[in-house]
């Protein structure tokens, strides 16, 4: 691995080793003409170019003059490692069905259910790598995967064993988050036996995937796991050593926020019909409001009250969500458009959400999501010298150079200035 120098960038970054709250998330440092020194992957000086120390010649050096260098983006919440296409139900609901009528009528979730449980493992890590590219070329360098459409031990296993081999490819240009995520929908033999379902979620599955993935996520939900099974489901799985997260108040205003911080969860995730109570408890207990507009974009659903979390002292993170039926979308551009224009974000705290705040809502806020010395040489140069760029070119892509560990992992074309 080469070390290597970047010079004369502007450089732009939150500061910390946790999510950052309320105002202070709109609180960046900005160095207008820095180097960043990277060493065996870690960030080892971050300053003004006048105090950067010499380097040896054997560095790789990128001059970033006129250009924005900040962390790596964070995706905390993806559903990314699925079977088949849902292109039939998306014109279903263009045409008025509600997703969730899909769902109670045998389709969506469990319709790539079926499709991920006859899929080889080879099929599945080839399209998530491809999806893994993707994402990389927007300035991805921390993804969060879970599991969720095998809902069967053997099924969730394989999807949490090729997001793992893919966490630990050779010549990695990505870290993978893994999360367990049996807890997804209940499938079609339990159907009217959601007691059924939990045992083996509890009895079966928790302790066998303890080993292969950090997050236990569950969908809160009328008509799926409503908030009885899901807090036993959340104990069972704190007990067996997993963290939390919650897709909570998503489709109807459930209680799902005040569980998650009930339970001390990482984070509550969607929270497009959270109560008001709900935003001052995961705010009280410092639960990350991961925030998702593509979702609600996709399903024509009203944004998550993004300012009410922030001005009530809440962390805020922002992810696609990107999966094959409510959100298939992984556009790291078009969520910094729909946060800015539609849920009123300020670019800083856009910045914020999506770096240090992602790595948070990943637990892993300690070694990357900010340009801190210290931290994992994970970072993106934007084709322009302003951040301000990112939400102007709406859902086109401002990223020139993706750099993972130190590495750089892709280039892109530049746009016009
Ligand atoms: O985050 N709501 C539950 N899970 C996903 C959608 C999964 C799917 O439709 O396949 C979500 O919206
Ligand atoms: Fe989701």
């Amino acid at each position: 691995m080469r070390d290597l120098v970047i010079i004369n960038a502007r450089i732009v970054t939150p500061v910390g080793h946790s999510a950052l709250k309320g105002d202070s998330m709109r609180e960046l440092l900005e160095i207008e003409c820095g180097g960043v020194i990277i060493r065996d992957g870690v960030i080892s000086f971050v300053g003004p170019m006048e105090e950067l120390p010499a380097y040896s010649e054997l560095y790789q050096v990128i001059d970033a003059k006129g250009k924005c260098l900040l962390p790596g983006f964070v995706d905390s919440h993806t559903h990314m490692v699925f079977g088949g296409f849902r292109d039939e139900e998306f014109q279903w609901r263009l045409k008025g069905e509600s997703y969730m009528s899909i769902m109670e009528r045998g389709g969506g979730i469990q319709s790539t259910v079926n499709a991920t449980r006859s899929a080889s493992p080879e099929s599945l890590k080839e399209k998530t790598s491809e999806f893994l590219r993707r994402m990389s070329a927007m300035g991805v360098t921390t993804v969060e995967a879970k599991s969720g459409y095998g809902l069967e031990l053997e099924s969730e296993s394989k999807m949490l064993d090729v997001i793992n081999d893919l966490a630990h490819e050779e010549d990695p240009f990505i870290r993978i988050v893994p999360t367990f995520m049996g807890a997804h929908a209940v499938p079609k033999e339990y159907k009217g036996d959601i007691d059924g379902y939990v045992r083996v979620i509890i009895d079966e599955m928790l302790p066998a995937v303890k080993d292969k993935a950090l997050f236990f996520d569950i969908f809160t939900e009328k008509n799926v796991f409503e908030i009885e099974e899901s807090r036993r489901l959340l104990k069972a799985a704190r007990e067996a050593g997993f963290r939390l997260k919650l897709h909570a108040d998503e489709i109807v205003s459930l209680g799902g926020a005040e569980l998650a911080a009930e339970m001390g969860a990482v984070s509550a995730d969607h929270l497009l019909h959270v109560s008001d109570a709900g935003i001052r408890a995961m705010a009280e207990k410092g639960v990350v409001a991961t925030l998702l507009p593509l979702t609600a974009f996709a399903l024509k659903e009203p944004y998550a009250p993004a300012r009410k979390f922030i001005d009530g002292g809440a962390a805020v993170a922002l992810a696609t969500d990107l999966n094959p039926g409510s959100c298939f979308s992984g556009s790291i551009p078009l969520t910094i458009a729909l946060a800015c224009i539609y849920m009123e974000m300020d670019i800083r705290e856009v910045v914020t959400a999506l770096t240090l705040n992602g790595a948070a809502a990943c637990g892993i806020a300690d070694s990357t999501g900010s340009i801190e010395a210290g931290k994992s040489g994970d970072l993106v140069l934007l084709d322009f010298d302003s951040y301000t760029a990112l939400p102007y070119y709406v859902g086109m892509n401002c990223v020139k150079t993706t750099i993972y560990k130190g590495v750089v992992v892709n280039e892109n074309v530049a746009l016009p200035a």
